[in-house]
């Protein structure tokens, strides 16, 4: 029984890096479960793509469907049209797709129409706000999905009010938490570190690169300035996205404590985010990684489809007026912001538990 694991941007590389290690050990074992892994070409810069296969032991793909950047209907196109080429020259027998970007909507819809099974890691988040393509392609994947494995009840929850069949829901946790668990103890110091004579817990981290954040010059200036401004001269670190590299040097932006720096490896990022007095985002992974290493955390958006991160985790909403993020830093200097618990099953096992529900609706 042969699966195609979907990757395609960079949230996708650490969501397949613990399947695809679980369906190897499994293998040794005897398992019949093999994978062809296909990388869309959705990001494509080392930096956003090539760096996580090295830094987290991923094999290269198999298939490269290189469709680089485009909009939302090219890119859809684009993969759409590569990935059933593929399919009906080498056809698989489950697709499983990851998370909520393009690659995630368009390949699983490539594979139904051939008939072949849908597997969605993170089915079932919602947050009900369809002015972002996200949120389209979560829809679009979970109405087509044969098996959906979940980081919460409430994504179980909202999967059931849309009528699915509890059968086919599996409650598994969190295979970004796998990888951060996993490599906790590989977090590597970058080379910036000593560059800037960071110290712990003080400086600040922050990643923007929703397109109601960056896309627009002034809304990015002002949200920048507010930040710098209510850091109290504290260093902050910004690995920039290519998305808001392209606003940043239309407008030649830069403020004294801010540092704009190329994306990051996950191990260095990460070991930035770990010491950080806190971290500001727009980011859905990094909502969930501070809230498993309890560090505080503020999502500049007006809704999250990971609720958990903020009923249970170190996440607070801000939305994306400026005026709300002083009073939030003044909490974090406080000593005042909240502690929060890990969510079930964010434990580190998660791969596996999926590993083995493939091997059963496989029958393998
Ligand atoms: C995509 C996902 C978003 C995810 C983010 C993770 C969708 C709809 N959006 O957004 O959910 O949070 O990835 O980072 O799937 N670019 C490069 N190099 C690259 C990739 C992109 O320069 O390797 C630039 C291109 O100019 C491109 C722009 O970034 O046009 C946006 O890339 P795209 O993949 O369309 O969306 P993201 O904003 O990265
Ligand atoms: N990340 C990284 N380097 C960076 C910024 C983020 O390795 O410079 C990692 C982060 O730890 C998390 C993932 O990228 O694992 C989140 O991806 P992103 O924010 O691009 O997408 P989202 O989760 O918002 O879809």
């Amino acid at each position: 029984m042969r699966i195609d694991i979907i990757a395609g941007a960079r949230p996708n590389f650490m969501k397949i890096a613990p399947i695809i290690d679980a369906i190897r050990i499994r293998q040794l074992d005897g398992s019949k479960l093999s994978f062809r892994l296909v990388h869309t070409g959705q990001h494509y810069d080392k930096a956003m793509s090539g760096r996580f296969f090295e830094e987290l032991n991923i094999p290269d793909p198999d298939i490269n469907l290189e469709v680089g950047s485009g909009t939302q209907a090219e890119q859809t196109g684009n993969i759409m049209v590569r990935y059933e080429k593929l399919l009906m020259e080498s056809p698989c027998d489950l697709c499983l797709v990851v998370g909520d970007v393009t690659s995630t909507m368009a390949c699983s819809i490539a594979a139904k129409k051939l008939n072949i099974k849908v597997a969605h890691v993170e089915g079932g988040i919602r947050s009900f706000d369809l002015t972002m393509p996200e949120e389209i392609n979560r829809m679009v994947t979970d109405s087509i999905t044969d098996y959906f494995f979940t980081t919460s009840e409430v994504a179980n929850q909202n999967l059931i009010k849309e009528g699915v069949d509890p059968k086919a829901i599996f409650f598994v946790g969190n295979t970004m938490i796998d990888t951060l668990l996993k490599n906790q103890s590989r977090f590597s110091q970058p080379s910036l570190w000593k560059d800037l004579s960071l110290k712990e817990k003080e400086y600040f981290i922050i990643t923007l690169h929703r397109p109601s954040n960056v896309d627009e010059v002034n809304q990015l200036q002002k949200l920048l300035s507010e930040i710098t401004l209510s850091a109290q001269q504290l260093p902050i670190i910004f690995p920039v996205h290519p998305r808001t590299r392209k606003t940043l040097l239309s407008a030649n932006l830069s403020w004294s404590n801010l540092f704009c720096v190329d994306p990051l490896g996950y191990l260095e990022f990460n070991y930035l985010v770990k010491h950080a007095k806190a971290v500001i985002t727009d980011s859905g992974g990094v909502t969930e990684e501070t809230t498993v290493l309890g560090v505080p955390c503020m999502t500049l958006r007006t809704s999250t489809e990971r609720p958990e991160t903020v009923t249970m985790g170190t996440n607070e909403l801000l939305g994306i007026d400026p005026s709300a993020i002083r009073p939030a830093m003044q909490k974090v200097f406080e000593g005042n912001w909240k502690r929060g618990i890990i969510p079930e099953k964010w434990d580190g096992q998660t791969a596996g538990r999926i590993v083995t529900a493939l091997e059963k609706v496989l029958s393998v």
